[in-house]
């Protein structure tokens, strides 16, 4: 079974090939004669997929590159890394770059391909559900700095996404509940039908049913690229993909990353409803709606008890989105209706964290 879709963007346009056992490379041979690839993968999906994924590159020269796993090494360090080994390999600009992983080693990636040599090629192959469904598709690249998640990147579109269903299987059923939040997050933003088709397949996207699984994938896929397509850099309706991220991201850096990026997300979620109901904008069963579909997903709707809200605030007041003291974030008139709502006080914030915390009701 397989689906392809399109990204259509004024640089030029490129497939979202999504397989349910394969990974297609075939309709890119033509593009990939004569070049050196190198793959960037980590210590923990190397074992998994590298061999079957070199293998895809026959009669290539082809490079490895490992990095480590994990929040604390999507660094400078690790994109240094990259660089060392393609300054070693003598890659230049026409060779390819080649993520195979999660959301980390995709951004990361995508990050070296942005700023070798002013820019190379590269092709995403994630392998865990929320890079398939998010952090693969649309060129947004970057590694995190000690001050914040995300703050050293820049906008680069791979040549393909290359999507295999089949390496969902040796996920760990909390990084793939983490990617379902991702998913949830387009209802949230201006998919309310996509709410209720989460909810009724719950348990078979629970089984990993295939095909549940490449509609799942295919639809969050849709969902990005239409919004990609129209506003590639973020200079506007993008912004709404960022629902529950602000929060989130803070939680990330606040606890050392102690929740996956997908669970930060989640609580985001639900703090960015407090937040709407508080200020008017919706009524308080869009948190409980939210709520209920992240629970049967087993993600956490409330944030430790043992975070001081006032260091998350202050996490809040270093993103990119604040102007004098005065924050940006995307909160909700309803599920499926985002919107970016400017001007919002640190106090609200602080009353918003404190209410979606352990122990609170
Ligand atoms: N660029 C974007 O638009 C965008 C969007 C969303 C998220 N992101 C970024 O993505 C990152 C999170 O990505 P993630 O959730 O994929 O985390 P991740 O990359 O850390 O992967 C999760 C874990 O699963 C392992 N893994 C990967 N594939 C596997 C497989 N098939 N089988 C077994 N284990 C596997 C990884 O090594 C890791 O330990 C965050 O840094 C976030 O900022 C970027
Ligand atoms: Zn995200």
């Amino acid at each position: 079974m397989r689906t392809e879709l399109n990204i259509e963007l004024p640089g030029g346009t490129y497939p979202i090939i999504i397989d349910a056992s394969q990974f297609a490379i075939s309709a890119l041979k033509n593009r990939l004669s004569g070049k050196k690839i190198m793959i960037v993968t980590n210590d923990v999906v190397a074992p998994l997929y590298l061999q079957e994924v070199t293998d895809l590159f026959a009669g290539h020269q082809v490079h490895h590159c490992v990095v480590g796993d994990g929040e604390n090494h999507k660094s400078v360090d690790s994109w240094l890394q990259i660089l060392d080994e393609l300054a070693r390999c003598q890659f230049n600009r026409s060779d390819v770059l080649v993520s195979l992983g999660g959301g980390i080693v995709c951004d990361m990636t995508g990050f070296a391909a942005a700023s070798w040599m002013r820019g190379m090629d590269f092709i995403q192959i994630p392998t865990t559900l929320l890079a398939q469904i998010d952090a693969s598709v649309g060129g947004k690249t970057g590694v995190n700095h000690p001050a914040g998640k995300n703050l050293i990147g820049a906008f680069h579109q791979p040549m393909a996404v290359l999507i295999n269903a089949r390496t969902l299987k040796s996920l760990p059923a909390r990084e793939f509940n983490a990617g379902i939040g991702e998913a949830i997050k387009y209802a949230g933003i201006n998919q309310p039908e996509f709410y209720n088709w989460l909810n009724i397949h719950q348990q078979a996207i629970r089984d990993q049913d295939e095909e549940i699984l490449l509609e799942l994938i295919a639809r969050c896929c849709r969902f990005k690229a239409a919004v990609v397509e129209s506003d590639e850099k973020e200079q506007g309706i993008r912004a709404l993909l960022n629902l529950g991220h602000t929060f989130g991201h803070a939680i990330e850096t606040v606890t050392d990353y102690a929740y996956l990026h997908g669970e930060a997300v989640a609580v985001g979620m639900v703090m960015a409803a407090e937040l709407s109901a508080q200020l008017g904008h919706c009524g308080s069963d869009i948190r409980k709606m939210l709520e209920n579909l992240l629970q049967a997903f087993d993600l956490p709707i409330m944030l430790d008890a043992n975070v001081p809200a006032e260091d998350l605030l202050q996490l809040m007041k270093a993103d990119k989105k604040v102007i004098n003291d005065r924050h940006r974030l995307i909160l909700m008139k309803g599920l499926g209706a985002a919107f970016i709502a400017e001007g919002i006080a640190n106090e609200d914030i602080l009353t918003t964290i404190e209410s979606c915390q352990e122990g609170q009701s």
